[in-house]
C-alpha cells in the first residue's frame, strides 16, 4: 500500500466504537479513507445512517477487492479471528480494537502478518486514546525498560471512582459505566479483570517480546472487593485501583499480573479517575514516564483507529522488534508479593497461604491479613477466587523490592 493510496474500508461492527469511527471518518476527508460497507450481526436494529451501507454477510466485504482495509470493531473474539485470518490472507490490512481476539491469538497473528506480508494494527485495543503500543514498539527499543504499570481498563476505574469519590453502590456504578458505553458487552470481562489482562498481554509483547496466553497470568478483578477494603484504604490514605503490572526482575525475567492495588499520593495513578487510563513506564535512561488519557468510549477509541489508518497510509506495520529482532524476555513467577487479603470466614484462608504475616485484624463481618504471598503459589491455588475473599496488592513499588 503506497503512501498516496486511498483507503477503502470494510467495517465490522457498528456499536459504540464502529459508529464513532463512521462519524469521525465522515468528517475527516483529509485522511482519504472511505467506508465502503459495514457488516453487522443484527439487521433489524434501527441505525442512524443509510441502510445500503449494511450487510450481514461478511463475504460481501471480504470478497470485495476494492476494500483494502478491514476495520474490525466487533465484541466477538471468535468471529473476529476468522475475519482477521481471512482478511490478512487476502492481503487486506486489518485494524482491530478487539483486545480479547488479539491477546488470545497473538502468536498466530504475528505469524500470519509475516506469512502474508499484511499489517495488523491494534493501538485502539489497549488504553483507547493513549498511544502506548506504538511507543513501546518504537521508542522503547533501546532503553532498558524496568517496568510497565497502568490502569488500563476504563470501566473498572470509572466504577472505583464512583464508589470512592461519590459513594455510589457498586451495582449502580457498573450500570452507569454500561450506559455510557465504557463497559464490554459482557461486563464481567471488565470487573473480573480479564479485559485488563488481555491488554497486558499486548503490552508484554511490545514491551518485552513476551507472547503469552492470558490464561497463564495471575488476574483478580474488582468484583470480590469487600466493604471493609475501602475503609482500610481510606485509613491508610489510599484508593484501590485495578492495576496491570509487568516488572523486570534483576535476572532479566519479567513478572506480570493484574490485581486491585492500594495506591496513594504521590503515585501518578492515584489521580487517574473515571474512564481515564494511566500508564507509567520505568526505564534505565528515561526514568519514569507517564501516559494519561481516556481509556474507553467511542471517540477516544476512534482517535486511535484514526492514528492506525493514517499509519497504514505510510506502510507502517509492527515489527515486533523485541520478539523477532531481539532476544525476548522470559516470564517468571518466582517473586513474592506484599498483599492484603480480606475474607468473611476463617475457613476461606488456607493456613499456609502467607509466607509471612505482618498484620491481622478480626471483626464481626470481616477479617483481614497483610503479609507476603508467593506469586507462584497464588497461580497454583484457587482459594483467593472464592466469593467473600478479596486480594489487594499493597503499595505500588513494594512488590519488586521484596524477593
Ligand atoms: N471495556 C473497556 C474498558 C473498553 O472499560 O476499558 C475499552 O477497551
Amino acid at each position: 500500500m503506497s503512501y498516496q493510496k486511498s483507503l477503502k474500508i470494510g467495517l465490522f461492527g457498528y456499536g459504540v466504537v464502529g459508529s464513532a469511527v463512521f462519524e469521525v471518518l465522515t468528517h475527516t476527508p483529509s485522511l482519504q479513507a472511505q467506508i465502503a460497507k459495514i457488516c453487522i450481526k443484527d439487521s433489524t436494529k434501527p441505525r442512524n445512517i443509510a441502510s445500503d451501507y449494511f450487510t450481514t454477510d461478511k463475504m460481501e466485504l471480504l470478497d470485495n477487492e476494492g476494500i483494502n482495509v478491514v476495520v474490525e470493531m466487533t465484541d466477538d473474539a471468535e468471529a473476529a479471528i476468522e475475519i482477521v485470518r481471512e482478511s490478512l490472507r487476502r492481503g487486506k490490512a486489518v485494524i482491530s480494537a478487539n483486545k480479547k481476539m488479539v491477546a488470545e491469538n497473538l502468536a498466530e497473528l504475528v505469524e500470519l502478518q509475516q506469512k502474508y506480508g499484511t499489517p495488523l494494527l491494534y493501538e485502539s485495543a489497549c488504553c483507547a486514546s493513549i498511544p502506548v503500543i506504538r511507543n513501546l514498539e518504537e521508542y522503547y527499543d533501546n532503553d532498558l525498560l524496568h517496568g510497565v504499570e497502568g490502569i488500563i481498563n476504563g470501566s473498572t476505574n470509572f466504577i472505583l471512582t464512583k464508589i470512592f469519590n461519590e459513594k455510589l453502590p457498586y451495582a449502580d456504578a457498573l450500570k452507569l459505566a454500561q450506559s455510557l458505553g465504557f463497559a464490554e458487552s459482557d461486563p464481567s470481562l471488565d470487573v473480573e479483570g480479564q479485559d485488563a489482562l488481555n491488554k497486558l498481554c499486548l503490552l508484554l509483547a511490545h514491551a518485552y517480546g513476551i507472547v503469552v496466553h492470558p490464561s497463564k497470568l495471575l488476574c483478580h478483578g474488582i468484583h470480590r472487593l469487600n466493604s471493609i477494603d475501602s475503609e482500610v484504604a481510606a485509613a491508610q490514605g489510599s484508593q484501590i485501583k485495578l492495576v496491570a503490572r509487568a516488572m523486570k526482575q534483576p535476572n532479566g525475567e519479567v513478572a506480570a499480573f493484574v490485581l486491585p492495588q492500594f495506591v496513594r499520593p504521590p503515585h501518578l495513578l492515584h489521580n487517574v479517575r473515571n474512564e481515564y487510563n494511566g500508564v507509567v513506564l520505568t526505564s534505565a535512561l528515561a526514568d519514569e514516564q507517564y501516559f494519561y488519557g481516556k481509556g474507553a468510549g467511542g471517540f477516544p477509541t476512534a482517535s486511535a483507529i484514526l492514528a492506525d489508518l493514517s499509519a497504514l497510509r505510510y506502510n507502517y506495520r509492527y515489527e515486533y522488534k523485541k520478539l523477532l529482532l531481539q532476544a525476548p524476555s522470559k516470564l517468571c513467577d518466582d517473586i513474592n508479593l506484599q498483599v492484603y487479603v480480606s475474607f468473611q470466614d476463617w475457613q476461606m484462608l488456607p493456613v499456609d497461604a502467607f509466607e509471612e504475616i505482618q498484620e491481622y485484624y478480626s471483626g464481626k463481618l470481616f477479617h483481614y491479613r497483610k503479609g507476603i504471598i508467593s506469586l507462584r503459589k497464588l497461580l497454583k491455588s484457587e482459594w483467593w477466587k472464592q466469593p467473600g475473599v478479596s486480594l489487594v496488592l499493597q503499595e505500588v513499588g513494594i512488590a519488586k523490592e521484596i524477593k
